[in-house]
């Protein structure tokens, strides 16, 4: 397979700040680029939307960024060991988790734990029961790869850990949106969706080879863009702020967390993942419909077990486990 991914890495951007100016022959003396490479890489930066002021002395300064994902930049922002370490980032894929997959598997498992697929936005955006998940520029669409050792069970924590983990990143960077999560995997505030998550894993033999957790969050998309049938179901966080985010603050934070919870999981503290889910959820205490597919069982959603599972109590006090479904409204 050939990679369709062009290389969007400019090393300069480690050194390019807002705040301090720094000149060719330093640049060139840190990266161990010549001068010409140098401004080459100020010209694509330019191209693709960066305004830098240029003082023959001084030197280079960021003067406006895009709104654009670019890895060094995520990377210089991240406080993680090892999630979002590796970024591939595309200007444009029918879906980050099929591309994950696709790798993964051309790489024969020799993708670090961590990596992240970035796409600015996607043509094929896979929701979950097969819907089709809208991906306009703005949004952040990603896809992170996991090669988890212990999993028999705790396939369904991948989920409710990045649902975790998104509602713990959005609280804490606007206290103001109160976000709730709708089992297993729906972001929500004020009852509209602000991001999904869909997981995905290889098997072999029984043995799971890798774990890819989709995340999709509406950030500067408008939700006036989206089919009429969800617009009225969807939000972006621009929206509900008033102001355009910075993505790369958004994710940067969101992969700390997402190490800090996968951490726990791998101590098999699962409790962590699921008592910082509860903090969010809005279903545990209510009486809820939820469709298995097969048939739809009514129920007070009484807890959420150690592998994920919803537990609700029928009319009859019938206690089910539910591994997978969705809640009706
Ligand atoms: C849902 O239906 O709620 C799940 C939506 C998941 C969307 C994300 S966007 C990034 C990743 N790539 C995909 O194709 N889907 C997930």
């Amino acid at each position: 397979m050939e990679i369709n991914h062009k290389n969007l890495d400019f090393p300069i951007l480690y050194y390019l700040s807002e705040e301090h100016s720094i000149n060719k022959t330093e640049l060139s003396n840190k990266l161990l680029l010549t001068k010409t490479d140098i401004e080459k890489q100020v010209e694509q930066l330019s191209q693709l939307g960066y305004h830098l002021s240029i003082d023959a002395k001084k030197g280079y300064r960021i003067v406006k960024r895009p709104d654009i994902l670019l890895p060094f930049e995520i990377k210089k922002k991240l406080t993680t060991s090892y999630i979002g370490q590796t970024i591939y980032y595309f200007p444009e894929l029918s879906s980050t988790n099929t591309m994950a997959n696709q790798m993964a598997g051309e790489m024969s498992g020799k993708m670090p734990e961590g990596t992240i697929i970035i796409a600015e936005k996607q043509s094929g955006g896979k929701g979950r029961s097969g819907k089709k998940w809208i991906s306009p520029p703005g949004g952040i669409w990603s896809s992170i790869i996991f090669y988890p050792l212990d999993i028999s069970t705790h396939i369904s924590l991948f989920t409710l850990m990045a649902a975790a983990a998104v509602a713990r990143t959005i609280d804490k960077l606007f206290p103001q949106i109160r976000v709730h999560i709708k089992w297993p995997n729906d972001i929500l505030t004020g009852g509209r969706k602000i991001c999904g998550i869909l997981t995905e894993m290889s098997t072999e033999k029984k043995n799971v080879k890798w774990v890819i957790v989709g995340i999709g969050i509406n950030v500067n998309n408008d939700s006036s863009c989206l089919p009429e049938e969800i617009r009225e179901n969807s939000l972006s966080l621009k929206e509900i702020t008033g102001h355009p985010i910075n993505r790369i603050n958004l994710i940067s934070h969101l992969c700390s967390e997402i190490e800090r919870f996968y951490e726990a999981f791998k101590n098999k503290d699962y409790s962590l993942i699921i008592e910082e889910w509860k903090t969010y959820n809005n279903v545990i205490g209510k009486k809820i419909k939820v469709n298995l597919g097969e048939k739809i069982i009514i129920g007070e959603a009484i807890g959420i077990d150690e592998k994920g599972a919803l537990i609700l109590k029928t009319d009859t006090a019938e206690i089910i486990e539910i591994i997978s479904g969705i809640i009706l409204p």
